[in-house]
Protein backbone atom coordinates (compact mmCIF):
# COMPACT_ATOMS: atom_id res chain seq x y z
CA UNK A 1 0.00 0.00 0.00
CA UNK A 2 1.39 3.88 -1.05
CA UNK A 3 2.11 5.73 2.07
CA UNK A 4 0.07 8.56 3.06
CA UNK A 5 3.13 10.73 1.61
CA UNK A 6 3.41 9.05 -1.80
CA UNK A 7 -0.20 9.66 -2.08
CA UNK A 8 -0.18 13.38 -1.19
CA UNK A 9 2.65 13.77 -3.28
CA UNK A 10 0.79 12.46 -6.57
CA UNK A 11 -2.49 14.48 -5.27
CA UNK A 12 0.26 17.56 -5.52
CA UNK A 13 2.10 16.21 -8.61
CA UNK A 14 -2.22 16.03 -10.62
CA UNK A 15 -3.11 19.14 -8.87
CA UNK A 16 -0.17 21.50 -10.58
CA UNK A 17 -0.92 19.89 -14.31
CA UNK A 18 -4.54 20.55 -13.32
CA UNK A 19 -4.04 24.29 -13.45
CA UNK A 20 -2.84 24.03 -17.12
CA UNK A 21 -0.94 27.08 -17.68
CA UNK A 22 -1.90 29.29 -14.42
CA UNK A 23 -4.65 31.62 -13.75
CA UNK A 24 -3.60 34.15 -15.60
CA UNK A 25 -3.85 32.47 -18.97
CA UNK A 26 -6.68 30.81 -17.63
CA UNK A 27 -8.52 34.09 -17.13
CA UNK A 28 -7.55 35.13 -20.72
CA UNK A 29 -9.35 32.07 -22.06
CA UNK A 30 -12.47 32.75 -20.38
CA UNK A 31 -12.57 36.09 -21.07
CA UNK A 32 -12.29 35.19 -24.58
CA UNK A 33 -15.85 32.80 -24.08
CA UNK A 34 -13.56 30.11 -24.08
CA UNK A 35 -13.72 26.82 -21.51
CA UNK A 36 -10.90 25.18 -20.58
CA UNK A 37 -9.35 22.13 -22.21
CA UNK A 38 -10.37 20.11 -19.10
CA UNK A 39 -13.63 22.08 -18.64
CA UNK A 40 -14.23 20.72 -22.14
CA UNK A 41 -13.66 17.20 -21.68
CA UNK A 42 -15.31 16.85 -18.55
CA UNK A 43 -18.55 18.34 -20.52
CA UNK A 44 -18.65 16.23 -23.16
CA UNK A 45 -17.65 12.88 -21.79
CA UNK A 46 -20.61 11.09 -19.66
CA UNK A 47 -19.96 12.20 -15.81
CA UNK A 48 -17.12 11.10 -14.09
CA UNK A 49 -16.35 8.77 -16.95
CA UNK A 50 -13.06 10.38 -17.91
CA UNK A 51 -9.24 8.40 -17.42
CA UNK A 52 -6.23 11.05 -18.38
CA UNK A 53 -3.10 9.45 -19.68
CA UNK A 54 0.02 10.74 -19.49
CA UNK A 55 -0.80 14.22 -17.37
CA UNK A 56 3.03 13.86 -16.27
CA UNK A 57 4.36 13.94 -19.89
CA UNK A 58 7.29 16.68 -20.40
CA UNK A 59 8.55 18.47 -23.20
CA UNK A 60 12.04 17.61 -24.65
CA UNK A 61 13.20 21.06 -26.16
CA UNK A 62 16.48 22.77 -25.02
CA UNK A 63 15.93 25.59 -27.50
CA UNK A 64 15.26 29.54 -26.88
CA UNK A 65 15.09 29.30 -23.18
CA UNK A 66 12.76 26.06 -23.61
CA UNK A 67 15.00 24.01 -21.08
CA UNK A 68 13.67 26.41 -18.35
CA UNK A 69 10.01 26.27 -18.91
CA UNK A 70 7.53 24.00 -17.28
CA UNK A 71 4.58 22.93 -19.86
CA UNK A 72 2.20 21.21 -17.88
CA UNK A 73 0.84 18.35 -20.25
CA UNK A 74 3.09 19.48 -22.84
CA UNK A 75 -0.44 21.76 -23.39
CA UNK A 76 -2.59 18.82 -24.46
CA UNK A 77 -4.93 16.71 -22.27
CA UNK A 78 -5.37 13.08 -23.34
CA UNK A 79 -7.12 10.05 -22.36
CA UNK A 80 -10.56 7.87 -22.64
CA UNK A 81 -14.17 7.72 -21.67
CA UNK A 82 -17.49 6.95 -22.54
CA UNK A 83 -19.84 8.79 -24.47
CA UNK A 84 -23.62 7.82 -23.81
CA UNK A 85 -22.03 4.65 -21.92
CA UNK A 86 -19.80 3.84 -25.23
CA UNK A 87 -15.91 4.21 -24.93
CA UNK A 88 -14.56 6.99 -27.07
CA UNK A 89 -10.70 8.48 -26.81
CA UNK A 90 -10.38 12.24 -26.82
CA UNK A 91 -7.39 14.81 -26.66
CA UNK A 92 -7.79 18.71 -25.85
CA UNK A 93 -5.05 20.66 -26.96
CA UNK A 94 -4.93 23.86 -23.65
CA UNK A 95 -4.02 27.01 -25.10
CA UNK A 96 -3.34 28.28 -21.75
CA UNK A 97 -0.03 26.01 -22.05
CA UNK A 98 2.08 27.83 -24.64
CA UNK A 99 -0.77 28.85 -27.15
CA UNK A 100 -1.96 24.93 -27.28
CA UNK A 101 1.73 24.42 -29.80
CA UNK A 102 2.45 21.46 -30.99
CA UNK A 103 5.95 20.03 -29.65
CA UNK A 104 7.27 16.34 -29.79
CA UNK A 105 6.05 15.30 -27.03
CA UNK A 106 2.36 16.91 -27.03
CA UNK A 107 2.09 15.49 -30.65
CA UNK A 108 3.52 12.05 -28.84
CA UNK A 109 0.65 12.08 -26.89
CA UNK A 110 -2.09 12.94 -29.36
CA UNK A 111 -0.64 9.86 -31.85
CA UNK A 112 -0.39 7.19 -29.08
CA UNK A 113 -4.04 8.00 -28.05
CA UNK A 114 -5.36 7.67 -31.76
CA UNK A 115 -3.14 3.94 -31.32
CA UNK A 116 -5.01 3.28 -28.99
CA UNK A 117 -8.93 4.20 -30.69
CA UNK A 118 -8.14 2.71 -33.93
CA UNK A 119 -6.30 -0.87 -32.07
CA UNK A 120 -9.68 -0.60 -29.83
CA UNK A 121 -11.87 0.16 -32.33
CA UNK A 122 -13.75 3.44 -30.98
CA UNK A 123 -14.62 7.33 -32.28
CA UNK A 124 -11.45 9.57 -31.54
CA UNK A 125 -12.89 13.09 -30.80
CA UNK A 126 -9.71 16.09 -30.97
CA UNK A 127 -9.89 19.40 -29.32
CA UNK A 128 -7.86 21.96 -31.85
CA UNK A 129 -7.19 25.10 -30.04
CA UNK A 130 -3.68 25.83 -30.68
CA UNK A 131 -1.37 27.86 -32.20
CA UNK A 132 -0.15 25.24 -34.29
CA UNK A 133 3.80 24.21 -34.78
CA UNK A 134 5.58 24.85 -31.66
CA UNK A 135 7.86 27.42 -33.19
CA UNK A 136 10.99 26.85 -30.68
CA UNK A 137 10.89 22.84 -31.64
CA UNK A 138 11.30 23.47 -35.79
CA UNK A 139 11.45 20.01 -37.07
CA UNK A 140 10.24 17.99 -34.34
CA UNK A 141 6.90 19.78 -34.37
CA UNK A 142 6.02 19.52 -38.48
CA UNK A 143 7.12 15.99 -37.55
CA UNK A 144 4.49 15.85 -35.09
CA UNK A 145 1.62 16.98 -37.27
CA UNK A 146 3.37 14.45 -40.26
CA UNK A 147 2.99 11.35 -37.65
CA UNK A 148 -0.62 12.93 -36.83
CA UNK A 149 -1.99 13.43 -40.54
CA UNK A 150 -0.63 9.74 -41.25
CA UNK A 151 -3.21 8.23 -38.83
CA UNK A 152 -5.96 9.68 -39.64
CA UNK A 153 -5.69 8.28 -42.72
CA UNK A 154 -4.82 4.83 -41.22
CA UNK A 155 -7.94 5.08 -39.15
CA UNK A 156 -10.62 6.62 -42.19
CA UNK A 157 -13.14 4.54 -42.81
CA UNK A 158 -12.13 2.22 -39.35
CA UNK A 159 -13.43 4.22 -37.04
CA UNK A 160 -15.41 7.75 -36.49
CA UNK A 161 -12.72 10.82 -36.51
CA UNK A 162 -14.44 14.03 -34.56
CA UNK A 163 -12.33 17.45 -34.96
CA UNK A 164 -13.72 20.14 -32.91
CA UNK A 165 -12.38 23.91 -33.72
CA UNK A 166 -12.05 25.93 -30.31
CA UNK A 167 -10.04 28.28 -30.79
CA UNK A 168 -7.47 29.22 -33.09
CA UNK A 169 -5.80 25.89 -35.66
CA UNK A 170 -3.46 27.56 -38.31
CA UNK A 171 -0.87 26.42 -41.14
CA UNK A 172 -0.61 22.92 -41.44
CA UNK A 173 -2.81 21.96 -38.13
CA UNK A 174 -5.94 22.56 -40.51
CA UNK A 175 -4.75 18.80 -42.30
CA UNK A 176 -5.82 17.01 -39.56
CA UNK A 177 -9.39 18.10 -38.89
CA UNK A 178 -9.85 18.28 -42.64
CA UNK A 179 -8.50 14.00 -42.95
CA UNK A 180 -11.03 13.30 -40.55
CA UNK A 181 -15.15 12.90 -41.26
CA UNK A 182 -16.31 15.51 -38.90
CA UNK A 183 -15.60 19.03 -38.58
CA UNK A 184 -17.39 21.24 -35.18
CA UNK A 185 -17.17 24.76 -35.26
CA UNK A 186 -18.06 28.00 -33.29
CA UNK A 187 -19.43 31.41 -34.20
CA UNK A 188 -16.46 33.71 -33.19
CA UNK A 189 -14.56 30.86 -31.27
CA UNK A 190 -12.92 29.16 -34.36
CA UNK A 191 -10.39 30.32 -37.00
CA UNK A 192 -8.78 27.36 -39.36
CA UNK A 193 -6.70 28.81 -42.15
CA UNK A 194 -3.27 28.12 -43.72
CA UNK A 195 -1.81 31.49 -44.09
CA UNK A 196 -3.07 33.86 -41.37
CA UNK A 197 -3.55 37.46 -41.73
CA UNK A 198 -0.15 38.33 -41.01
CA UNK A 199 1.56 36.42 -43.72
CA UNK A 200 -1.24 37.58 -45.86
CA UNK A 201 -0.30 41.64 -45.51
CA UNK A 202 2.84 40.90 -46.05
CA UNK A 203 2.54 39.14 -48.96
CA UNK A 204 -0.14 39.98 -50.84
CA UNK A 205 -0.65 43.47 -49.15
CA UNK A 206 -4.19 43.07 -48.08
CA UNK A 207 -5.42 43.47 -44.73
CA UNK A 208 -8.75 41.25 -43.77
CA UNK A 209 -9.63 39.45 -39.97
CA UNK A 210 -8.97 35.98 -38.70
CA UNK A 211 -13.02 36.05 -38.49
CA UNK A 212 -13.13 36.99 -42.46
CA UNK A 213 -10.50 34.63 -43.25
CA UNK A 214 -11.58 31.92 -41.70
CA UNK A 215 -14.22 31.78 -39.23
CA UNK A 216 -16.72 29.55 -38.39
CA UNK A 217 -19.23 31.39 -40.66
CA UNK A 218 -16.66 30.90 -43.51
CA UNK A 219 -16.33 27.35 -42.99
CA UNK A 220 -19.75 26.68 -42.29
CA UNK A 221 -21.09 28.99 -45.65
CA UNK A 222 -18.29 29.12 -48.19
CA UNK A 223 -15.83 26.81 -48.09
CA UNK A 224 -17.67 23.11 -46.58
CA UNK A 225 -14.58 22.22 -44.58
CA UNK A 226 -16.95 22.67 -41.59
CA UNK A 227 -19.49 20.52 -41.31
CA UNK A 228 -21.46 21.87 -38.10
CA UNK A 229 -21.78 24.98 -37.11
CA UNK A 230 -23.02 26.19 -33.34
CA UNK A 231 -23.58 29.58 -31.27
CA UNK A 232 -21.86 28.23 -28.42
CA UNK A 233 -19.71 25.76 -26.97
CA UNK A 234 -22.46 24.00 -25.08
CA UNK A 235 -24.51 23.59 -27.79
CA UNK A 236 -21.47 22.79 -30.04
CA UNK A 237 -20.76 19.06 -27.36
CA UNK A 238 -24.98 18.43 -27.52
CA UNK A 239 -24.56 18.15 -31.52
CA UNK A 240 -21.39 15.93 -30.67
CA UNK A 241 -23.72 13.75 -28.82
CA UNK A 242 -26.41 13.85 -31.32
CA UNK A 243 -24.13 12.50 -33.99
CA UNK A 244 -22.63 9.93 -32.27
CA UNK A 245 -25.88 8.32 -31.59
CA UNK A 246 -26.66 7.57 -35.21
CA UNK A 247 -22.78 6.05 -35.70
CA UNK A 248 -21.63 2.78 -35.13
CA UNK A 249 -18.11 2.44 -33.29
CA UNK A 250 -16.01 1.14 -36.26
CA UNK A 251 -16.77 -0.36 -39.68
CA UNK A 252 -17.78 -3.78 -38.20
CA UNK A 253 -20.03 -2.20 -35.81
CA UNK A 254 -23.62 -1.34 -36.39
CA UNK A 255 -25.00 1.66 -35.10
CA UNK A 256 -27.05 1.29 -31.26
CA UNK A 257 -30.97 0.82 -32.67
CA UNK A 258 -33.12 3.36 -31.60
CA UNK A 259 -36.95 3.35 -30.59
CA UNK A 260 -39.23 3.73 -33.40
CA UNK A 261 -41.71 6.29 -33.31
CA UNK A 262 -43.93 6.73 -35.86
CA UNK A 263 -43.37 10.44 -38.13
CA UNK A 264 -45.23 13.40 -37.06
CA UNK A 265 -48.58 14.01 -38.53
CA UNK A 266 -47.66 17.39 -39.31
CA UNK A 267 -45.21 15.95 -41.92
CA UNK A 268 -48.52 15.03 -44.62
CA UNK A 269 -46.26 13.71 -47.31
CA UNK A 270 -49.24 14.17 -49.75
CA UNK A 271 -49.30 18.31 -49.17
CA UNK A 272 -45.29 18.83 -48.78
CA UNK A 273 -44.87 18.81 -52.69
CA UNK A 274 -46.70 21.24 -54.60
CA UNK A 275 -48.60 19.64 -57.56
CA UNK A 276 -47.18 22.63 -60.24
CA UNK A 277 -43.45 21.32 -60.94
CA UNK A 278 -42.04 24.54 -61.30
CA UNK A 279 -42.89 25.35 -57.44
CA UNK A 280 -40.26 24.50 -54.93
CA UNK A 281 -40.78 22.68 -51.51
CA UNK A 282 -38.37 21.70 -49.05
CA UNK A 283 -37.12 18.24 -49.26
CA UNK A 284 -35.85 18.07 -45.97
CA UNK A 285 -39.92 17.92 -44.99
CA UNK A 286 -40.43 14.64 -47.38
CA UNK A 287 -37.43 13.44 -45.50
CA UNK A 288 -39.17 13.80 -41.99
CA UNK A 289 -42.39 12.88 -43.47
CA UNK A 290 -40.56 9.34 -43.70
CA UNK A 291 -38.10 8.65 -40.78
CA UNK A 292 -39.53 7.79 -37.50
CA UNK A 293 -40.25 10.17 -35.40
CA UNK A 294 -39.81 12.90 -38.16
CA UNK A 295 -35.76 12.65 -37.34
CA UNK A 296 -33.49 14.43 -39.44
CA UNK A 297 -29.94 14.94 -38.54
CA UNK A 298 -28.51 17.52 -41.40
CA UNK A 299 -25.01 17.75 -42.09
CA UNK A 300 -23.07 20.60 -43.62
CA UNK A 301 -26.81 22.37 -43.80
CA UNK A 302 -25.08 26.03 -44.69
CA UNK A 303 -22.82 25.02 -47.39
CA UNK A 304 -24.34 23.90 -51.05
CA UNK A 305 -27.41 24.02 -49.90
CA UNK A 306 -28.96 22.55 -53.10
CA UNK A 307 -28.60 18.77 -51.93
CA UNK A 308 -29.64 17.96 -48.69
CA UNK A 309 -27.22 15.15 -46.83
CA UNK A 310 -27.71 14.06 -43.00
CA UNK A 311 -28.56 11.11 -40.98
CA UNK A 312 -32.42 10.04 -40.11
CA UNK A 313 -33.61 6.60 -38.35
CA UNK A 314 -35.91 3.98 -40.26
CA UNK A 315 -37.29 1.51 -37.99
CA UNK A 316 -34.66 2.51 -35.42
CA UNK A 317 -31.70 1.89 -37.75
CA UNK A 318 -29.26 4.48 -38.85
CA UNK A 319 -30.14 5.68 -42.91
CA UNK A 320 -27.94 8.35 -44.93
CA UNK A 321 -30.42 10.80 -46.65
CA UNK A 322 -28.75 11.91 -49.90
CA UNK A 323 -31.61 14.88 -51.55
CA UNK A 324 -32.02 17.28 -54.25
CA UNK A 325 -33.41 20.35 -52.29
CA UNK A 326 -35.40 22.41 -54.58
CA UNK A 327 -35.73 25.40 -52.72
CA UNK A 328 -31.76 26.27 -53.81
CA UNK A 329 -30.82 26.24 -57.71
CA UNK A 330 -33.80 23.75 -57.97
CA UNK A 331 -31.62 21.47 -56.40
CA UNK A 332 -28.76 21.12 -59.40
CA UNK A 333 -25.80 19.43 -58.99
CA UNK A 334 -23.22 21.47 -59.27
CA UNK A 335 -19.04 21.45 -57.98
CA UNK A 336 -19.90 22.25 -54.43
CA UNK A 337 -22.94 19.65 -54.17
CA UNK A 338 -21.60 17.03 -55.80
CA UNK A 339 -18.53 17.39 -53.59
CA UNK A 340 -20.63 17.61 -50.32
CA UNK A 341 -22.98 14.10 -51.43
CA UNK A 342 -20.06 12.52 -52.67
CA UNK A 343 -18.05 12.22 -49.59
CA UNK A 344 -21.49 11.70 -47.77
CA UNK A 345 -21.93 8.69 -49.56
CA UNK A 346 -18.74 7.34 -49.34
CA UNK A 347 -18.92 8.01 -45.92
CA UNK A 348 -22.18 5.32 -44.98
CA UNK A 349 -20.57 3.09 -47.14
CA UNK A 350 -17.60 2.91 -45.23
CA UNK A 351 -19.65 2.23 -42.15
CA UNK A 352 -22.47 0.05 -43.57
CA UNK A 353 -24.96 3.04 -43.44
CA UNK A 354 -27.84 2.16 -45.48
CA UNK A 355 -28.58 5.24 -48.30
CA UNK A 356 -31.84 6.75 -49.60
CA UNK A 357 -31.61 9.40 -52.36
CA UNK A 358 -34.60 11.83 -52.90
CA UNK A 359 -34.49 12.69 -56.43
CA UNK A 360 -36.11 16.25 -57.71
CA UNK A 361 -33.37 17.75 -59.92
CA UNK A 362 -33.20 19.54 -63.61
CA UNK A 363 -29.74 18.35 -64.19
CA UNK A 364 -25.97 19.88 -63.31
CA UNK A 365 -25.68 23.59 -63.13
CA UNK A 366 -24.84 25.11 -66.78
CA UNK A 367 -22.79 27.76 -67.21
CA UNK A 368 -18.89 29.06 -67.88
CA UNK A 369 -17.99 29.22 -63.91
CA UNK A 370 -19.43 25.61 -63.16
CA UNK A 371 -17.53 24.42 -66.22
CA UNK A 372 -14.23 26.32 -64.97
CA UNK A 373 -14.60 25.47 -62.11
CA UNK A 374 -14.36 21.79 -62.60
CA UNK A 375 -17.85 20.42 -63.22
CA UNK A 376 -16.74 18.13 -65.31
CA UNK A 377 -14.10 16.17 -62.65
CA UNK A 378 -16.26 17.35 -59.38
CA UNK A 379 -19.83 15.92 -60.69
CA UNK A 380 -17.94 12.61 -61.65
CA UNK A 381 -17.51 12.13 -57.63
CA UNK A 382 -21.21 11.47 -57.32
CA UNK A 383 -21.40 8.82 -59.99
CA UNK A 384 -17.72 6.99 -58.83
CA UNK A 385 -19.62 7.14 -54.68
CA UNK A 386 -22.89 5.65 -55.60
CA UNK A 387 -21.30 3.12 -57.98
CA UNK A 388 -18.83 2.35 -55.28
CA UNK A 389 -20.99 2.38 -52.80
CA UNK A 390 -22.34 -1.78 -51.48
CA UNK A 391 -24.27 -0.68 -49.00
CA UNK A 392 -28.04 -0.92 -49.45
CA UNK A 393 -29.01 1.85 -51.78
CA UNK A 394 -32.45 3.10 -52.33
CA UNK A 395 -33.91 5.70 -54.73
CA UNK A 396 -37.40 7.83 -54.80
CA UNK A 397 -38.09 9.76 -57.80
CA UNK A 398 -40.24 12.33 -56.40
CA UNK A 399 -40.36 14.70 -59.75
CA UNK A 400 -37.71 15.63 -62.29
CA UNK A 401 -35.04 13.00 -63.16
CA UNK A 402 -33.36 14.66 -66.22
CA UNK A 403 -30.26 13.88 -67.98
CA UNK A 404 -27.12 13.35 -66.37
CA UNK A 405 -28.71 14.33 -62.71
CA UNK A 406 -30.68 11.01 -63.27
CA UNK A 407 -28.23 8.65 -63.75
CA UNK A 408 -25.94 10.23 -61.12
CA UNK A 409 -28.74 10.18 -58.26
CA UNK A 410 -28.16 6.51 -57.23
CA UNK A 411 -30.04 5.13 -60.83
CA UNK A 412 -30.44 1.72 -61.34
CA UNK A 413 -27.08 2.25 -63.73
CA UNK A 414 -25.20 2.55 -61.08
CA UNK A 415 -26.83 -0.23 -58.99
CA UNK A 416 -29.75 0.99 -57.45
CA UNK A 417 -31.55 -1.36 -55.11
CA UNK A 418 -34.83 -0.26 -55.34
CA UNK A 419 -35.90 2.31 -57.32
CA UNK A 420 -39.08 4.14 -56.65
CA UNK A 421 -41.23 6.75 -58.60
CA UNK A 422 -44.10 8.77 -57.21
CA UNK A 423 -46.91 8.91 -60.74
CA UNK A 424 -45.84 12.73 -61.34
CA UNK A 425 -41.97 11.39 -61.96
CA UNK A 426 -40.24 12.95 -65.20
CA UNK A 427 -37.46 10.89 -66.62
CA UNK A 428 -36.12 12.18 -69.63
CA UNK A 429 -33.11 13.40 -71.02
CA UNK A 430 -34.19 17.15 -70.25
CA UNK A 431 -37.21 19.20 -69.65
CA UNK A 432 -40.17 19.25 -72.07
CA UNK A 433 -39.85 22.93 -73.11
CA UNK A 434 -36.00 22.70 -73.63
CA UNK A 435 -36.64 19.41 -75.52
CA UNK A 436 -39.17 20.33 -77.48
CA UNK A 437 -37.33 23.31 -78.87
CA UNK A 438 -34.38 21.71 -79.98
CA UNK A 439 -36.21 18.50 -81.96
CA UNK A 440 -39.14 20.02 -83.52
CA UNK A 441 -37.36 23.15 -84.17
CA UNK A 442 -38.21 23.39 -87.62
CA UNK A 443 -41.75 22.83 -87.76
CA UNK A 444 -42.13 25.62 -84.89
CA UNK A 445 -40.09 27.81 -87.14
CA UNK A 446 -42.27 27.06 -90.28
CA UNK A 447 -45.63 26.88 -88.25
CA UNK A 448 -48.19 29.67 -89.11
CA UNK A 449 -48.21 29.96 -85.40
CA UNK A 450 -45.16 28.91 -83.65
CA UNK A 451 -46.23 28.95 -80.29
CA UNK A 452 -49.31 27.06 -80.63
CA UNK A 453 -46.96 24.76 -82.54
CA UNK A 454 -44.32 24.94 -79.38
CA UNK A 455 -47.11 24.35 -76.86
CA UNK A 456 -48.51 21.06 -78.84
CA UNK A 457 -44.74 19.50 -79.01
CA UNK A 458 -44.89 20.45 -75.54
CA UNK A 459 -47.14 18.59 -73.90
CA UNK A 460 -46.57 15.66 -77.47
CA UNK A 461 -42.92 15.30 -75.37
CA UNK A 462 -44.49 15.27 -72.15
CA UNK A 463 -47.09 12.32 -72.66
CA UNK A 464 -44.48 10.12 -74.38
CA UNK A 465 -41.13 11.07 -72.29
CA UNK A 466 -42.51 13.29 -68.93
CA UNK A 467 -43.86 10.67 -66.77
CA UNK A 468 -41.93 7.17 -64.69
CA UNK A 469 -44.02 4.92 -67.13
CA UNK A 470 -41.29 5.32 -70.33
CA UNK A 471 -38.58 3.81 -67.45
CA UNK A 472 -41.05 1.48 -65.23
CA UNK A 473 -41.44 -0.58 -68.61
CA UNK A 474 -37.64 -1.13 -68.96
CA UNK A 475 -37.52 -2.22 -65.13
CA UNK A 476 -35.48 0.63 -64.37
CA UNK A 477 -38.17 1.99 -62.17
CA UNK A 478 -38.87 -0.91 -59.91
CA UNK A 479 -42.36 0.49 -58.74
CA UNK A 480 -44.58 3.33 -59.22
CA UNK A 481 -46.16 4.58 -55.72
CA UNK A 482 -47.97 6.74 -54.71
CA UNK A 483 -46.65 9.49 -52.62
CA UNK A 484 -48.24 8.16 -48.76
CA UNK A 485 -47.02 4.90 -49.81
CA UNK A 486 -43.64 6.02 -49.45
CA UNK A 487 -42.46 5.09 -45.93
CA UNK A 488 -43.94 1.67 -46.31
CA UNK A 489 -41.65 1.35 -48.96
CA UNK A 490 -39.11 2.45 -48.04
CA UNK A 491 -39.23 0.30 -44.67
CA UNK A 492 -39.93 -3.19 -46.67
CA UNK A 493 -36.92 -1.81 -49.08
CA UNK A 494 -34.60 -1.77 -46.00
CA UNK A 495 -35.95 -5.17 -44.63
CA UNK A 496 -35.14 -7.20 -47.45
CA UNK A 497 -31.93 -5.31 -47.82
CA UNK A 498 -30.29 -6.31 -44.57
CA UNK A 499 -27.68 -9.04 -45.77
CA UNK A 500 -26.22 -7.95 -48.46
CA UNK A 501 -23.45 -9.14 -50.16
CA UNK A 502 -22.04 -7.86 -53.22
CA UNK A 503 -18.29 -8.05 -54.67
CA UNK A 504 -16.09 -5.63 -56.45
CA UNK A 505 -13.40 -6.45 -58.70
CA UNK A 506 -10.08 -7.56 -56.86
CA UNK A 507 -7.80 -4.14 -56.74
CA UNK A 508 -5.90 -2.46 -54.03
CA UNK A 509 -7.94 0.71 -54.20
CA UNK A 510 -10.21 2.37 -57.01
CA UNK A 511 -9.28 6.32 -58.31
CA UNK A 512 -11.41 8.65 -57.73
CA UNK A 513 -11.58 11.69 -59.13
CA UNK A 514 -10.13 13.73 -56.16
C1 LIG B 1 5.18 28.55 -29.69
C2 LIG B 1 3.31 29.81 -29.31
C3 LIG B 1 2.82 29.53 -30.61
C4 LIG B 1 3.64 28.71 -31.44
C5 LIG B 1 1.40 30.77 -29.63
N1 LIG B 1 2.38 30.58 -28.76
N2 LIG B 1 1.65 30.15 -30.77
N3 LIG B 1 4.48 29.31 -28.87
N4 LIG B 1 4.80 28.23 -30.94
N5 LIG B 1 3.24 28.38 -32.68
C6 LIG B 1 2.49 31.10 -27.40
C7 LIG B 1 2.75 32.59 -27.36
O1 LIG B 1 4.11 32.86 -27.48
C8 LIG B 1 2.20 32.93 -25.99
O2 LIG B 1 3.16 32.56 -25.04
C9 LIG B 1 1.02 32.01 -25.85
O3 LIG B 1 1.25 30.94 -26.75
C10 LIG B 1 -0.29 32.65 -26.18
O4 LIG B 1 -0.17 33.25 -27.45
P1 LIG B 1 -0.66 34.72 -27.75
O5 LIG B 1 -0.02 35.12 -29.03
O6 LIG B 1 -0.44 35.57 -26.56
O7 LIG B 1 -2.21 34.49 -27.92
P2 LIG B 1 -3.23 35.28 -28.84
O8 LIG B 1 -2.96 36.75 -28.76
O9 LIG B 1 -4.57 34.81 -28.45
O10 LIG B 1 -2.90 34.82 -30.34
C11 LIG B 1 -3.07 33.51 -30.73
C12 LIG B 1 -2.41 33.26 -32.11
C13 LIG B 1 -0.94 33.73 -32.06
C14 LIG B 1 -3.17 34.03 -33.17
C15 LIG B 1 -2.55 31.78 -32.40
O11 LIG B 1 -0.35 33.17 -30.89
C16 LIG B 1 -0.16 33.32 -33.24
O12 LIG B 1 -0.29 33.92 -34.32
N6 LIG B 1 0.65 32.28 -33.06
C17 LIG B 1 1.47 31.75 -34.12
C18 LIG B 1 0.66 31.05 -35.13
C19 LIG B 1 1.53 30.43 -36.18
O13 LIG B 1 1.99 31.11 -37.09
N7 LIG B 1 1.83 29.14 -35.96
C20 LIG B 1 2.71 28.41 -36.79
C21 LIG B 1 1.85 28.00 -37.99
S1 LIG B 1 2.76 27.06 -39.10
P3 LIG B 1 3.42 33.36 -23.69
O14 LIG B 1 4.56 32.64 -23.06
O15 LIG B 1 3.70 34.76 -24.09
O16 LIG B 1 2.15 33.23 -22.92
C22 LIG B 1 2.34 25.54 -38.69
C23 LIG B 1 3.02 24.54 -39.57
C24 LIG B 1 2.41 23.21 -39.38
O17 LIG B 1 1.64 25.23 -37.83
C25 LIG B 1 2.76 22.41 -40.55
C26 LIG B 1 2.24 21.02 -40.42
C27 LIG B 1 2.42 20.28 -41.68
Amino acid sequence: MSSDKKVRELQKRRKEVQQGGGEQAIQKQVAMGKMTARERIIKLLDEGSFNEYDMFVEHEARDFGMDLKILHGDGVITGTGTMGGRPVCIFAQDFTVAGGSLGSMHARKITKIMDHSLKMRMPLIGINDSGGARIQEGVNSLAGYGEIFFRNTLASGVIPQISVILGPCAGGAVYSPALTDFVFVVDSISKMFITGPEVIKTVLGEDISMEELGGARVHSEITGNAHFFSESEDECFDQIKALLSYLPWSNTDVPARKKVIQPLEKYNISEIVPGDKRQPYDVRNVIRSVTDGSDFFEIQENWAANIVIGFGTMNGHTVGFVANQPLVLAGVLDVDSSDKAGRFIRYCDAFNIPIITLVDLPGYLPGVDQEHAGVIRHGAKVLYAYSEATVPKITVIIRKAYGGGYIAMNSRHLRADFVFAWPDAEVAVMGPEGAANIIFRKEIASAEDPELMRAQKVQEYKEKFANPYVAAAKGFIDSVIEPGETRKSLLHALEVSGDKSVGMPAKKHGIPPF
